[in-house]
């Protein structure tokens, strides 16, 4: 099918259509959520953890984005992809946000950027729509503040949190975002944002009265997560496991001489073929 829109997106809140969201890092993640009929792809700096290893998201780079788009938009040519600003790439200046955001629509193909932040980045925000740049704002928890926050910490839970998420939440909005993202909140923080935009809530940890729902691919199958289990998190597969026992066996195999067999080689001039043609 063809791509949504950041109108589609408006709308389908307005409908009440939940958007379905999910990270995919790579080519054959990204073509396996196209085909399986996903909204949006959000390339996450979440790759960070999920796919290079590192304990939070701020060593990944701007380059490490931009390499990780590229290889997305090829796996999901007709699906709505949204790239991370990485930790340092905006929050220094308006300008240095819009080159960097501009890098990652120019190089890559992405349809929009994410940041995190609310009111603090509204200008940032604004600057990057006024150049074309459609931005999906992140507030919550944001785990590039990890060490400000001191640690992976629920938001909203106090009544003075709950205004502070909506008064972000509509800053954001006031400067041309076209989604929020609302990670780890309460319920009623949630509820409360979510009725009092016109532009959709994508919630992940986020209780069930936002308008999508973004997870992370390597957590939904279990794919070597290093994240210990997360009550927000709902698995689909095992993966791990399935992968794990599968090289095993190939180990087993190898050392017990049962790969390759003859079929899996090449005859000769005048011998006879077995097998699938290469
Ligand atoms: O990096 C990421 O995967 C994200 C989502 C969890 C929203 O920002
Ligand atoms: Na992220």
């Amino acid at each position: 099918g063809q791509a949504l829109t950041v109108t589609k997106l408006k709308k389908m809140k307005r409908d009440g259509e939940p958007i379905s969201v999910l990270t995919a890092y790579d080519y054959p993640s990204a073509k396996l959520a196209e085909e399986a009929g996903i909204d949006v792809i959000l390339v996450g700096d979440s790759l960070g953890n999920v796919v290079l290893g590192y304990d939070t998201t701020l060593p990944v780079t701007l380059e490490d984005m931009i390499y990780h788009s590229r290889a997305v938009r090829r796996g999901a040519q007709n699906t709505f992809i949204v790239t991370d600003l990485p930790f340092m790439a905006y929050r220094i200046s308006a300008g240095d946000t819009l080159r960097n955001a501009g890098r990652i629509m120019q190089e890559t193909g992405v349809q929009a950027v994410k940041m995190e932040g609310g009111a603090d980045i509204a200008h940032e925000v604004d600057t990057c729509v006024r150049a074309g740049i459609p931005v999906m704002g992140h507030i919550g928890l944001t785990p590039q503040s990890v060490h400000q926050i001191g640690g992976y910490k629920v938001q909203g839970k106090e009544d003075a949190d709950v205004r502070r998420l909506i008064e972000d939440a509509k800053a954001l909005e006031q400067a041309g975002a076209f989604a929020v993202v609302l990670e780890l909140v309460t319920d009623q923080a949630a509820k409360a944002v979510s009725e009092q935009l016109s532009i959709p809530t994508i919630g992940i940890g986020a209780g069930t009265n936002c308008d999508g729902q973004v997870l992370v691919y390597h957590d939904i199958l279990q794919y070597a997560s290093p994240y210990r289990e997360k009550r927000f998190v709902k698995t689909y597969a095992d993966l791990g496991t399935t992968v794990r026992e599968a090289i095993g066996r190939y180990v087993r195999d190898v050392k017990g001489r049962e790969f390759p067999e003859s079929k899996h080689g090449f005859a000769g001039a005048g011998q006879e073929q077995q097998g699938a043609v290469y």
